[in-house]
């Protein structure tokens, strides 16, 4: 779907899952979603916190799963996506903290195959992701899963692309400071969710979605994988779909 602008395009999205939630909660069920960091999905966030606040929306049904965390990374650094993900929505919502899994940038090294295993299990046992947003790196990643990973992947520990880093360098000031890794679902991980919507804004992204989009499923493209899933919904703005 193309919108005039990612304004329209971030309030429509909000608006979907708004209504998922809501139905949800009349079926008395919890709704999983899976969420992603980056500069992208803020105004979407934005806008549902302006549902919870003014039209009442609740997330106490909502259990979510984030896709990703630099490694190593504390919760209160600035750049953690822990951080992130309370400033722009957690803090401001009626969702139960328990409910919230995030992975985690301070377990320690030889901890971190388990973890991983667990965060699967924990998806599992919420009953898989009804929904997973997604943005896309310039790498083609989703997630972090850099190019390389496989179709089958599954939450681990990865090493960054070098433009992803160049990409996040402000954030840190300074590409030396960018963490060299990052724990993050795989792509067979998010391929389970029932249903993902991919958003991408802006002339910067048109490249690597006309290769998502048009180009055949590669591992050197992760987000091409999207292609085999049979509900996925890629949101653009106008710019985004300049090269399609
Ligand atoms: C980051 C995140 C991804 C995100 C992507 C794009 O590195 N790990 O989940 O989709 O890069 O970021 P942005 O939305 O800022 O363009």
């Amino acid at each position: 779907t193309i919108y005039a602008d990612s304004e329209r395009a971030s309030v429509a999205v909000a608006q979907q899952i708004a209504e998922l939630v809501r139905q949800r909660a009349a079926e008395g069920r919890m709704c999983v979603l899976g969420l992603a960091t980056g500069s992208t999905p803020t105004r979407l966030y934005e806008e549902l916190v302006r549902l919870h606040q003014q039209q009442g929306l609740s997330f106490r049904n909502v259990i979510s799963f984030n896709l990703d965390e630099y490694y190593p990374m504390a919760p209160d650094s600035l750049q953690s996506y822990v951080r992130f993900m309370r400033e722009y929505l957690f803090d401001h919502l009626d969702i139960e903290s328990e409910n919230i899994h995030i992975p985690d940038g301070t377990v320690p090294q030889e901890q971190v195959v388990e973890f991983c295993r667990q965060y699967e299990e924990q998806i599992q046992q919420a009953g898989g992701i009804d929904l997973q947003v997604l943005g896309i790196g310039r790498t083609g990643h989703i997630g972090f899963n850099e190019p390389g990973s496989g179709a089958t992947s599954r939450t681990r520990l990865i090493t960054l692309d070098h433009i992803t880093r160049t990409d996040a360098a402000s954030d840190f000031y300074g590409e030396e400071n960018v963490p060299r890794r990052a724990i993050t679902m795989g792509v067979g991980t998010i391929l389970e969710a029932r249903h993902i919507v991919l958003l991408a804004w802006g002339e910067g992204k048109a490249a690597v979605v006309k290769r998502m989009v048009e180009g055949d499923p590669t591992d050197s493209v992760p987000a091409t994988y999207l292609q085999q899933h049979p509900h996925v919904q890629v949101v653009l703005d106008e710019a985004a779909s300049a090269e399609l």
